[in-house]
């Protein structure tokens, strides 16, 4: 079995180690143009002409959750398209937003700019009951993020676009309820993949309907937002603020208005990290899953091309 190894902006010699100690049969190898045809490939952020030249693959492991890059590329037709199953990546996204949600509703941002005026001060306790956490995008993280912000009794709801129930959670889905889940958030934050259904999805109309002194958490991707949108709603005073991590260009332009809004905290898309180590053994194990004879259908993480995700 031959697999081969592209992956944008990542060091090839530790993937390709992990690789050939799970594999011990297969020939790993990066990839270099004019290479020959593999079974199977481990990609990020590929060029045109790796898949042109590799139109035979059984299938391509993205190392990354979100395939919205991915598949603006011209893919071959009979190959399947894995994402990352969560691989440690939900545990870090439930970490992130329940960090973002507590440091707004606690305030712990204006306790930093006090303390860092040598003030002693005390703010009233809100009541969590006033916060309302709606998460858009019930799949493998929105799930893990809205049970961990239920354990800090928020209230919580969520969005999906089939039905989903999660224990403690206000589920709603489709475009219908879409409105009415969004009047009921105050937190809003954003799980949903980007997709010809979802870009622009978080602009002027939607963020408008959030309850007064709303709050945005985008980890998703940067397409899902309307830039100019937010900073409107943030200098009106109808939301409170918001917490980016990712952006419509990374890393964001220096100058971008997002550097220096006072309202808006960034992180240089780190909400989930790719773990080297447990996406391996899942794409290992998958791989070998496929080379026993597994059906494709029972292969979690397998990208529905039609859906965009
Ligand atoms: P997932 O398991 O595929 O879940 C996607 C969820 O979004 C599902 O609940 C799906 O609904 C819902 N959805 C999709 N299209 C929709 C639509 N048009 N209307 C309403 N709901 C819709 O994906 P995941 O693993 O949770 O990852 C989600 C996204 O997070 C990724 O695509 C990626 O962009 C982003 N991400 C960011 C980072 C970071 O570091 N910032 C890291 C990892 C991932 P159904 O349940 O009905 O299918
Ligand atoms: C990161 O953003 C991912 O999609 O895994």
């Amino acid at each position: 079995m031959r697999i081969v190894f592209c992956c944008t902006d990542t060091k090839p010699a530790p993937w390709l180690e992990g690789f050939r100690n799970a594999l011990p049969g297969a020939t790993v190898e990066a990839w270099a143009p004019g290479a020959a045809p593999a079974d199977y490939a481990v990609v990020w952020a590929p060029p045109q002409q790796f898949l042109d030249e590799q139109p035979q693959l059984k299938a391509l492991f993205n190392i990354g959750a979100g395939v919205d890059a991915l598949l603006k590329l011209k893919l071959p037709t009979g190959t399947a398209i894995v994402r990352l199953d969560d691989a440690g990546m939900s545990v870090q996204m439930a970490e992130y937003v329940c960090y973002a949600v507590t440091r707004h509703f606690r305030e712990f941002d204006a306790y930093e700019a006090d303390i860092r005026q040598g003030q002693w001060s005390f703010r009233r306790p809100r009541n969590r009951k006033d916060f309302p956490v709606g998460v858009m995008g019930l799949g493998v993280l929105g799930q893990r993020v809205a049970q961990a912000l239920r354990l800090f009794e928020f209230p919580v709801y969520g969005w999906s676009r089939s039905p989903r129930m999660l224990d403690g959670v206000v589920c709603h889905h489709g475009g219908e309820s879409f409105h009415r889940f969004l009047s009921s958030c105050r937190v809003l934050v954003n799980l949903l993949p980007l997709t010809p259904a979802t870009e622009n999805i978080l602009n002027r109309d939607t963020l408008a309907r959030l309850q007064p002194g709303g709050y945005l958490i985008n980890v998703a991707r940067g397409g899902h937002l309307v830039d100019d949108d937010l900073v409107a709603l943030l200098d009106s005073g109808h939301l409170g603020g918001a917490t980016l991590d990712v952006f419509r260009t990374e890393p964001l332009p220096a100058g971008h208005v997002f550097w220096r809004h006072p309202k808006i905290t960034i992180t240089p898309h780190t909400s989930a990290r790719t773990l080297r180590d447990e996406s391996i053994a899942q794409i290992a194990g998958k791989i070998m899953a496929l080379a026993q004879g597994e059906s494709m259908d029972n292969v979690p993480g397998v990208v529905d091309r039609e859906k965009g995700y």
